[in-house]
Parts: structure tokens; C-alpha cells; sequence
């Protein structure tokens, strides 16, 4: 629950922006792509773009240092456009370290263009291994293998990834077609609340490699020291605290620490590609009630936003976003309607609200970062949600309004991002920590792409 202050913000920045708008919080964003290196040390994070591909939250998370997952030539360019300016062999470096496309099905098309930049790429079937020889033979390759999803909110297995007994000869069939084999990925379901997923997946994962090994196939890349090395990709999946029966994600993380020494002999190079992780807590989602109605003795709201809309990941991510009113009053089971001729546009049947609320009244819904904008459509001629960033430079950071202070140290610009981050640093004197951290951080990132 936020508190009177952050209401505050929210509440003034709907009237300066208008509604539907939603409000990533960049700080937050810092803190998760933070607490996943920390408690993941080893483990290289891929943002998983699919989950929020707003430019704002790629650029913060490429500041930090951070990977990218992209499923699309689209999402490519929109990491494409961060590192642009680089010479063109740091350009060039950073797409062989940092980028995996991992859809495990490209057009012939798609695959001629990324030939040209050579990420690794994701397959798990002959067919595209065929694509890929014809189209896009520069391209590295990690196989993508079928892995449990049971318990997890979104499961991927009924479509992607190679049954784990054909692994090792999909593997080889790549290896006599004269293309190279970096390692294996696979993906345990999204919102993942079943931690034996992860473990069978990284169990099967080290059987297929012993097989390889058996078999004589050279899977893997050589490292910066001269050392084999093969890719193990551990996907995404990591659950966000929606609720509090969620399991936490420190007891995932030493989980998978202490799953990946035991069964990987210090050979494997384990990158992950987190999206929810990332964003679903960084944004906070503020509507207004444009309509008000009592049907069958209920009070029903209708709202600038909806299912085809910001809340689209009621249906494409099967996650619910429960609303809160700004205003106090007794609450009461009400309806919440999206803007949208369509009966189907309906928020909830059962949200806890106050029956009192007026139209032009506010209403938010937090954790509503990650597959929510990303799916939104614009039926009916409504236009996606705003996106505005608050806290958007981190307190050490150059200012952006050029005065050459420290973004903390200035106050130049009276922006909402001043305003807030100032604020912040007032109340809260980890900001030091944090900027250490991501130093360590960064060192770690550099260390790797030099790999
Ligand atoms: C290949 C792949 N990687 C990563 C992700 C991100 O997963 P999550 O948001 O659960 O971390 C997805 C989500 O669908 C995916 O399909």
C-alpha cells in the first residue's frame, strides 16, 4: 500500500498528465535490476523487454548495466538505439555479450537482418535450424528445451522448447550443419511459485550437457581466459509479490545458487532474462471514474482505462490489479468497466471500493508494470496509457539539465523527478549505498563483456 505522500504525487501528477496514466517509478526499477545481481551473482540479467518495452525503462536498465532479452526486430532496435553511438566495435561487442533474441521462431526475413549483428538466438526445433542455416548462419545458438511449468501463472511448455530427449540430436543436427552451439535455455512458466520447476529445468539441463559431452559435441563458446564455456539460460519466471502467499524470491535465488554449483562444474555461463521481475512493482497505474450507474442494486464505476488497455494483463497475463480509491468512505463490492463498448471490458465484478465516489473521481492500482501497456490495443479509438517516469536519474547521476552537479545536488529544474527524487534523498540517506552498489555492479557487467 503506498502512503499519503506518494498519493500525493500520484494524484498531481494525473491533473498535470491527464488519465489514464501510468507512473513508472525509475528508482524502483534501480532497485529490482540491484536485488536480482545481488542475490543472483553470478547469474548475467537479460531485461526481458516483452514485459515493458517502454524506452524510458530500457535506458534505465541499460545504465545499470543491465542485458537484453528481445523477441522482436522491433524490440532489438529499441535496445539498438542505446548503444547507436558506440564505436562500432563496442556497438558490435555489446550485441555478442549483452542481446539474445530469444523467440524461438523468426521470419526468414528477421533472420537475414540479424545475421548482420550476430546475437545469440533461441531455437528448439529442425525446421528453424534449417531458416537459420539458409538465412542467418553467423548467428550463435542456444537451444531452447521443453521444461515443467506446473504452478506457474503463465506456461510457456505447450509451445515452446525441445523435448528434453531429442535435445542432444537437434543439438547435434545444428552442429553438422556447420553452426555453432553456445548452450541451452529454457523458460519454467511466468510468475513462477513452484521453485522444483527451476530445479527439474537445471537437472535436465545438466543431463542434456553430459550427454553432449558423451556424444563428442562441442556446445559452448570460448571465454576471455581460453576457457570452454557453455550458456546456460535460465529464463524468466521470477515471481513479484502480488499477493503475500507469493514465495519469496531470496529463498528462489539460493535455490538456484546452490542448484547451479552442484550441478554444473564451474563450465556454464548462467544468464537469465527476468522481465515482470524487473518492472511489475514500478508502476502504479491512476484512472478516472468517467461514469457511474447502480445495476442489480450494485454500484458500478466506468473508467478512462480497461481491459484493452492498461488492464490487458487481466487477460493476456491472467494477473488482477485490485483498485484503490484515493478518497476514504466505507467500502463495498462494486463493478469496474473499461471505457470500451464491449461488455467483455470488465475490470472486476467484485472490487472493494467506497459507493460514494463521484465521476472525475481517482482510482490506482499498483503493480502494474510488467504485461499491461506492453498488450494494450487501441480498440474502440482509445489510445494507450501515458507513461511518465518519476525518479528517472539516480542521485549520482550528471543532471540532465547540464549545471554539472550530481542530479542530487541540483536543483535547477523544478521537474516532478527533481521534486520526487529530492525528496527521496532527504528521507533516505541509502542513496551512498545504492550508488556503490551499482558501481559493484557495473564492474561485474564490464568483467563479463570482456568475456
Ligand atoms: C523467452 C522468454 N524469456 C523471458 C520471459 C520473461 O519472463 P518473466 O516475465 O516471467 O520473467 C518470457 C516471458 O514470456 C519469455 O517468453
Amino acid at each position: 500500500m503506498i502512503n499519503a505522500q506518494q498519493k500525493k504525487l500520484l494524484q498531481d501528477l494525473a491533473a498535470k498528465h491527464g488519465t489514464p496514466v501510468l507512473v513508472v517509478d525509475h528508482e524502483k526499477l534501480r532497485q529490482n535490476y540491484l536485488e536480482f545481481r545481488e542475490k543472483l551473482p553470478t547469474v548475467q540479467a537479460y531485461f526481458a523487454v516483452k514485459a515493458n518495452s517502454d524506452p524510458a525503462i530500457i535506458k534505465t536498465m541499460y545504465d545499470m548495466g543491465a542485458s537484453f532479452d528481445v523477441a522482436s526486430f522491433q524490440e532489438f532496435m529499441k535496445v539498438y538505439n542505446n548503444i547507436k553511438h558506440l564505436p562500432e566495435k563496442d556497438r558490435q561487442q555489446f550485441i555478442w555479450d549483452n542481446i539474445i533474441y530469444a523467440n524461438t521462431i523468426k521470419p526468414a526475413s528477421i533472420l537475414k537482418k540479424l545475421n548482420i549483428y550476430k546475437p545469440l538466438v533461441t531455437f528448439d526445433n529442425i525446421e528453424e535450424l534449417k531458416k537459420i542455416k539458409k538465412n542467418a548462419p553467423d548467428v550463435r545458438l542456444v537451444l531452447r528445451i521443453r521444461v515443467p511449468n506446473t504452478g506457474s501463472m503463465v506456461e510457456l511448455s505447450s509451445k515452446f522448447g525441445v523435448h528434453p530427449g531429442e535435445a542432444v540430436d537437434l543439438m547435434e543436427e545444428a552442429i553438422k550443419m556447420g553452426l555453432g552451439v553456445e548452450g541451452i535455455s529454457f523458460h519454467v512458466g511466468s510468475q513462477c511459485n513452484n521453485f522444483e520447476n527451476y530445479v527439474l529445468a537445471l537437472s535436465l539441463s545438466s543431463s542434456i550437457f553430459k550427454e553432449a559431452k558423451l556424444r563428442g559435441l562441442d556446445i559452448g563458446f570460448t571465454d576471455k581466459d581460453g576457457k570452454r564455456m557453455k550458456v546456460l539460460d535460465i529464463g524468466g519466471g521470477f515471481p513479484v509479490k502480488y499477493t503475500p502467499d507469493v514465495k519469496s524470491f531470496t529463498l528462489l535465488a539460493k535455490k538456484i545458487n546452490s542448484e547451479i554449483k552442484r550441478m554444473f562444474n564451474g563450465d556454464v555461463d548462467p544468464i537469465a532474462e527476468p522481465g515482470r521481475f524487473m518492472v511489475a512493482n514500478a508502476c502504479t497505474l491512476v484512472t478516472k471514474i468517467i461514469g457511474k450507474s447502480i445495476r442489480d442494486g450494485k454500484t458500478c464505476y466506468y473508467l478512462d482505462d480497461g481491459v484493452y488497455n492498461t488492464f490487458s494483463g487481466q487477460i493476456y497475463d491472467h494477473q488482477s490489479y485490485p483498485l484503490h480509491s484515493f478518497k476514504d468512505g466505507e467500502k463495498k463490492v462494486c463493478a469496474t468497466f473499461g471505457p470500451t463498448c464491449d461488455a467483455f471490458d470488465t475490470i472486476s465484478l467484485s472490487d472493494e471500493l467506497p459507493e460514494d465516489l463521484e465521476i472525475g473521481d481517482l482510482l490506482y492500482a499498483e503493480n502494474m508494470g510488467a504485461y499491461t501497456t506492453a498488450s494494450s490495443s487501441f480498440f474502440n479509438g482509445f489510445k494507450p496509457t501515458k507513461i511518465i517516469a518519476i525518479n528517472k536519474y539516480a542521485p549520482f547521476d550528471p543532471c540532465p539539465c547540464g549545471s554539472g552537479k550530481q542530479f542530487k545536488d541540483c536543483g535547477i529544474l523544478n521537474t516532478e523527478e527533481h521534486t520526487s527524487l529530492h525528496h527521496l534523498m532527504s528521507k533516505d540517506t541509502n542513496g551512498k549505498e545504492s550508488k556503490e552498489k551499482k558501481s559493484e555492479t557495473k564492474v561485474v557487467e564490464k568483467e563479463k563483456a570482456q568475456k
